[in-house]
């Protein structure tokens, strides 16, 4: 179960990424060049804020059972463990907020009064939710325990 739960939330952050570039990028382009805001613009900002409580939801039974981190790791190493804050107190709260931010894009773009600004507000809320996103992916570049693409 822990193994299956790990694969589902370690391919989910390729699907957050790629809605969220393709959203972003789609709302600059739209913000700049005044284009009207579509069933597309909405359709990739609805699965950007979709995977991310998808992530969300499967994270949280990593962090509250599955895993041996998250409360696991916290009880077991405390605080002072670098890799136990990492996932118990940082990675959870970061993309907590994260979620947040893409969901209050979503409610700000559907009530401003013109597409440019649907764009505008889409771009600034999505950014940040996407920079916060990739700042907390423990990408483990050096690590083999943790690879980009887990079987
Ligand atoms: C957009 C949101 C999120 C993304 C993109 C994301 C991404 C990731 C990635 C890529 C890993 C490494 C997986 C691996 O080693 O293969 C990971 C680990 C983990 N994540 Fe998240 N995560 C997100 C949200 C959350 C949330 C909200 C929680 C808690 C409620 C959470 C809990 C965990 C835990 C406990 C681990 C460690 C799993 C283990 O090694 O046993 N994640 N996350």
């Amino acid at each position: 179960m822990y193994q299956v739960w790990l694969i589902l939330h370690s391919w989910g952050r390729w699907f957050v990424l790629g809605a969220g570039l393709l959203a972003v990028f789609r709302a600059y382009g739209g913000w700049q060049g005044r284009r009207p805001f579509t069933k597309g613009d909405n359709g990739i900002s609805a699965a950007f804020s979709g995977f991310m409580w998808l992530q969300v939801i499967v994270g949280l039974g990593l962090y509250f059972g599955l895993s041996p981190w998250g409360l696991n790791g916290l009880k077991q190493y405390g605080m002072k463990d670098p890799t136990a804050r990492f996932f118990g107190v940082e990675h959870i709260a970061v993309m907590i907020i994260a979620a947040i931010l893409a969901q209050v894009g979503r409610i700000a773009l559907k009530r401003a009064p013109s597409d440019t600004l649907k764009h505008k507000k889409a771009f600034i809320y999505f950014s940040i939710a996407l920079l916060l996103v990739l700042l907390m992916i423990p990408w483990g570049i050096w690590n083999p325990a943790r690879p980009a693409f887990r079987f």
